[in-house]
């Protein structure tokens, strides 16, 4: 068995688009991902894919960033407001827990912040499967956690969010109720779509379980990064601490600019599933692994310029690439999730009343208005139990 690495920017764009390769970075976490969208392979990934993409019409992002989000986000900002401080990893758990609960399926009748605590200790939990093979403790102890939160999650949350779609589905088949008053997420598109393309019970609660993982996750992670980079440039760049919060093209760019040197995962790790000829020239055959190394992909200077390893908002637009690199995939595995966290890139045409600008933007946006700045009396901490190097608690001041 060879390990290869694919580390330069053209190979590892090409190498995420060989369908020949198959998913592998999840193989450990396989108690939580084994049969989830991200971990399919050939027809059975692309039919639950074209299912669930329903959900993420290009009208969905629009009602739900003008109608959904700006909503949430000011009602689970104010207490902190009042109080004057906040610990941004945990008010990003909060704000994108209930949100993408929301476009996932699963229900949170008593809306109570119990309720929301027991959902996100959950949450935690599962995003301990989807590292284990980053994961630097005891593997055992942590399948036995999940396993746990799994059983919790079926009880308590999934098992009564299914039975009241089945029953909304059963009433708009029998044509007692409009399409449009069915809840806009992916469980009802599985269950709708249930007929033709069985999942079953145990698969089913692991893909939303997943969703819910990978949407509130990546986007958490992704914005405590994005907000230090922006409080650390404006400590030697004074100028630009106004444009952050004047011109949200500027925002969205220096978004985009973190994204790149955070990818969610340093890596996408795949498998052959045939002999495959790689783009960098090497054969590879069933018992080889593929990693494709996004962080250095991401840095490469020959596409992002001289200081690509460094944050700069006003790097100038990369040729044949995006700003933000391979950091939401590329190929069969790219993220669904890509438009509603990063917006849309703008176009000459752009306006700021339309434009679609991402959750992480949105909420970047409205802590800056809301005078956030890092506590300097409880510098944050980055958690070292993966290899990911995410934030695991960054305090923040609010108010001016
Ligand atoms: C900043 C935020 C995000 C980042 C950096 C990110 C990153 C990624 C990456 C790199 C992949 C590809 C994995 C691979 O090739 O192995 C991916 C796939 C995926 N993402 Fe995201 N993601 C983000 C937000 C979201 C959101 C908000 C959602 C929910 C809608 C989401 C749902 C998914 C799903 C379902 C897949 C699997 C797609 C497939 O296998 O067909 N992601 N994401």
């Amino acid at each position: 068995m060879t390990a290869i690495v694919v580390s330069g920017y053209q190979a590892a764009n090409e190498t995420l688009r060989l369908s020949d390769l198959r998913q592998a970075l999840y193989d450990e976490g396989a108690i939580l991902m084994e049969k989830v969208l991200v971990n399919l392979h050939g027809q059975e990934h692309r039919s639950r894919r074209q299912i669930e993409t329903k959900v993420f019409r290009r009208d969905f992002f629009q009602w739900y960033e003008t109608e959904v989000f700006p909503h949430t986000l000011k009602e689970t900002l104010a207490p902190y407001l009042a109080q004057g401080s906040t610990d941004l990893v945990d008010f990003g758990f909060r704000v994108m827990m209930n949100l993408t609960a929301d476009f996932s399926g699963v229900d949170r009748p008593l809306r109570s912040p119990e309720e929301t605590s027991q959902l996100l200790r959950i949450l935690r939990t599962f995003g301990k499967a989807a590292t284990l093979g980053q994961a630097l403790g005891d593997k055992e102890v942590i399948r036995a956690e999940v396993r746990e939160a799994l059983d919790e999650f079926d009880r308590v949350f999934f098992r009564p969010s299914m039975e009241r779609r089945r029953l909304l589905l059963e009433e708009w088949a029998r044509g007692e109720r409009a399409e449009d008053s069915l809840p806009r997420d992916v469980l009802v598109e599985l269950l709708r779509n249930e007929k033709e393309h069985p999942i079953g019970h145990e698969v089913m609660m692991k893909e939303i379980g997943f969703f819910l993982l990978a949407g509130a996750f990546t986007t958490i992670h992704t914005l405590t990064h994005a907000m230090h980079e922006i409080f650390s440039w404006c400590k030697d760049h004074p100028e630009d601490a106004l444009r952050y919060k004047g011109d949200r093209f500027f925002l969205q760019k220096a978004i985009h600019e973190s994204m790149r040197l955070h990818p969610s995962s340093p890596t996408a790790g795949r498998r052959p599933t045939c002999p495959v000829h790689l783009p960098t020239g090497q054969d590879v055959t069933e018992q080889d692994t593929v990693s494709v190394d996004l962080m250095t992909a991401n840095r490469e200077t020959a596409v992002f310029g001289a200081d690509a390893a460094d944050y700069n908002p006003h790097r100038p637009a990369p040729k044949g690439a995006s700003p933000y690199g391979l950091s939401f995939g590329m190929g069969m595995h790219a993220c669904i999730g890509l438009n509603l966290a990063a917006g849309l890139l703008p176009r000459a045409d752009s306006v700021a009343d339309t434009h679609q600008w991402g959750t992480v933007t949105l909420i970047a946006l409205e802590l800056l208005e809301s005078g956030a700045r890092p506590d300097p009396d409880r510098p944050g901490v980055v958690d070292r139990s993966t290899i990911r190097n995410n934030w695991s608690s960054y305090p923040m001041l609010l108010g001016h």
